[in-house]
């Protein structure tokens, strides 16, 4: 079975300090957590050892990197290498953020080459998908949506893919207080799995986790996570105040 799972995305927030007393506060709450569930810390670089360290004996909580670099090691200045990440115990990554996308101009050829060599370390790549706010006006969400995964996923075995955790991320709706109503999540996401039965059959598609983001806050975590399609949450800025991710985390079917 596929599993539920909620992903804090702290983005370029906190500090050190801040991490830590919020990974702790939100640790010692007793999420109900079991095989079926999960939840990951996607934390700033700088903080991923301490994160790892905190979660050590925690066996349904991950830590995951914001971003990795495409290429497996050399003179990149800057950059970090999944093998680097798997050598400190991450063993998730987010890739290809619509901020990634937009700021960075990361193209859906450079996050295919990114998933490939996360799941060449056993890193899961929380892969991320979704249209801006014109796309969505003239109704071309759902071609826009397939492309993405198309041209960054569609080329991976049955047996890669399953690895992959998608996001699905409206634009319009990250950041901004926004959400998608549950149904439009809904409809999104069971597109999705549609396209990943047509490609690689219906029990690949059933066995990936498609979690929503974008303006997802305790008080409406229970209605979209309820959808069938739903399998959680990717979520910024509520993920930032313990109580609001707590309840999240709770929200999980
Ligand atoms: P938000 O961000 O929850 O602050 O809308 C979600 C995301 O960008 O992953």
């Amino acid at each position: 079975m596929r599993k539920q799972i909620a992903a804090a995305n702290w983005k370029m927030n906190l500090s050190l300090q801040e991490g830590e007393t919020l990974l702790e506060t939100i640790i010692k709450q007793d999420g109900n957590l079991s095989d079926n569930r999960k939840v990951v810390f996607a934390v700033p670089a700088p903080y991923l050892v301490m994160a790892v360290g905190k979660i050590a004996s925690e066996p349904h909580i991950h830590v995951a990197a914001q971003n990795v670099y495409s290429k497996k090691s050399g003179a990149y200045t800057g950059e970090t290498s999944v093998a680097m990440l798997a050598s400190i115990g991450v063993d998730h990554a987010i890739i290809g953020h619509s901020e990634r996308r937009e700021y960075f101009n990361e193209s859906n050829q450079l996050l295919a080459e990114k998933v490939k060599i996360c799941l060449e370390e056993n890193i899961t790549p929380i892969f991320c998908c979704g249209e801006a706010l014109p796309v969505r006006e003239a109704n071309g969400q759902n071609d826009f949506v397939t492309r993405q995964l198309e041209e960054s996923l569609f080329n991976l075995p049955a047996e890669q893919i399953v690895k992959v955790v998608i996001a699905y991320e409206p634009i319009w709706a990250i950041g901004t207080g926004k959400t998608a109503s549950s149904d439009q999540a809904q409809e999104m996401h069971a597109h999705i799995r549609s396209q990943f039965a047509a490609k690689y059959g219906d029990e690949v598609a059933n066995s990936i986790s498609i979690l929503y983001g974008g303006s997802v806050k305790a008080s409406n975590a229970k209605d979209i996570f309820g959808k069938p399609d739903v399998d959680g949450g990717l979520v910024g800025g509520s993920s930032l105040i313990a109580d609001e991710f707590i309840a999240i985390i709770k929200a999980l079917k």
